[in-house]
C-alpha cells in the first residue's frame, strides 16, 4: 500500500504503483481522504517555505485564481511557468521541463494540461501533483468543490437524483465526478449527445432521451459545456444542442410544477450563454452556481494543505 496523502492519521491509498502526493485523478483519494479535507475547509494555517509552480498549458479563469488566492491565504508563494517565454520554444519536451522544476525544489507543481503531456509521465515526476485539469479525462479539485457545496447544502447521503445535462463525451470534470460521486449517496443520471461518444454508453448509465424527461426525475441538474475547444461543431448541429440541452429558467419552472422541493442548479463553469445555459438561470434562487465558485478558494487551500503536510 503507497502513501499519497497524510493528514493526520489519514494515510490509506490502495492504487498500486503510484508515487505519493499526487491528486491527478480522484481515484488518487478515497472517501476517508475527502472527508478529511472537507473538514478542514476554512481553518488551514499557514504554511511555511513553501513554494508552488502554476503551469497552465490551456486557458482558466476559475481554476487558475482560485488556486492562486488559495496559495495567499496559505503563505505559498507562486511561481507561474510561462509557456511563450519558455525553453519548450528551443526544443524541450514538455515532461523535461517538469523535471527542472521538480530539480529547483518547487514544493508542489498545480498544472493544468491538454493532449501535450499524458497523465501516466506526471506519476513518473517526484514532486507532489494537484491536476487543475487534465486532458479530456480529469478535473479532481473541480469535483471535489462540487462535492463539497453539495455537502455545504445538505444534499450528501440523501438518495438525492443528479442528473448531468449536455456533453460529457470530452467533458474531465463529468469524467471525474463518475468516479466520486458514488460513494457518496448520489444516483446519477445523464442526458447527452449519443453521436458525440465513441462508444454508446446509454445503456450502461442512467440515460434520457429527453431534456423534460430528465429534469422531472432529477433533483440537481449539473449542466455541463460543449467542449468547442477541443472539436469543431456545425451551426447545425449547435443549433440542435442549444434546442435539446441548454437549461431555460422555463425548463426549471416546467420542472418544477410536479416537484415537492425545487430543482438545484449547478455548472462548474465557464457557461456559454445561450448555448449551454440561459443567463437567467445564474440568477435562479436554488442555483450553486457561484457557490460553487466561492468554495472553490477555501476547498483547494485545504487539498494544498493537506498534500504539502503529507511531506
Ligand atoms: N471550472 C473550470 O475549470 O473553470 P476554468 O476553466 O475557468 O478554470
Amino acid at each position: 500500500m503507497e502513501k499519497i496523502f497524510s493528514y493526520d492519521k489519514i494515510t490509506l491509498l490502495t492504487r498500486a504503483g503510484l508515487k505519493k502526493n499526487k491528486l491527478i485523478l480522484v481515484s488518487d483519494i478515497n472517501k476517508s481522504i475527502v472527508e478529511k479535507i472537507f473538514f478542514s475547509v476554512g481553518k488551514t494555517k499557514i504554511l511555511k517555505n513553501k513554494t508552488a509552480v502554476f503551469v497552465f498549458l490551456e486557458n482558466s479563469t476559475r481554476t487558475k485564481i482560485s488556486f492562486e488566492m488559495a496559495c495567499n491565504k496559505l503563505g505559498v508563494k507562486v511561481v507561474h511557468f510561462n509557456t511563450s517565454l519558455s525553453s519548450t520554444n528551443k526544443g524541450e519536451s514538455l515532461i523535461e521541463t517538469l523535471r527542472n522544476i521538480e530539480a529547483m525544489g518547487a514544493d508542489l507543481l498545480i498544472i493544468r494540461h491538454g493532449d501535450q503531456l499524458n497523465i501516466s509521465e506526471l506519476y513518473k515526476l517526484n514532486i507532489p501533483i494537484i491536476s487543475a485539469g487534465s486532458e479530456s479525462i480529469s478535473h479532481p479539485t473541480q469535483a471535489l468543490l462540487d462535492l463539497f457545496t453539495l455537502h455545504k447544502e445538505g444534499m450528501v447521503n440523501k438518495n438525492k437524483k443528479l442528473l448531468f445535462l449536455g456533453d460529457i463525451s470530452l467533458n474531465r470534470v463529468a469524467n471525474s465526478h463518475k468516479n466520486l460521486l458514488k460513494d457518496w449517496g448520489f444516483e446519477i443520471g445523464y442526458s447527452y449527445p449519443k453521436e458525440l461518444c465513441l462508444k454508446d454508453t446509454s445503456k450502461e448509465l442512467k440515460y434520457f432521451k429527453n431534456k423534460k424527461e430528465a429534469l422531472a426525475w432529477a433533483d440537481i441538474v449539473m449542466v455541463l459545456r460543449l467542449q468547442s475547444e477541443r472539436k469543431n461543431f456545425s451551426s447545425d448541429f449547435l443549433e440542435d444542442y442549444k434546442q435539446k440541452y441548454q437549461l431555460t429558467l422555463k425548463d426549471i419552472e416546467t420542472a418544477n410544477l410536479k416537484k415537492s422541493d425545487c430543482l438545484k442548479v449547478m455548472h462548474p463553469g465557464p457557461y456559454v450563454e445561450g448555448l449551454d445555459l440561459e443567463k437567467s438561470v445564474t440568477n435562479y434562487e436554488h442555483s450553486f452556481i457561484y457557490k460553487q465558485v466561492k468554495n472553490s478558494v477555501p476547498v483547494r487551500a485545504a487539498i494544498i494543505q493537506s498534500l504539502l503536510q503529507g511531506d
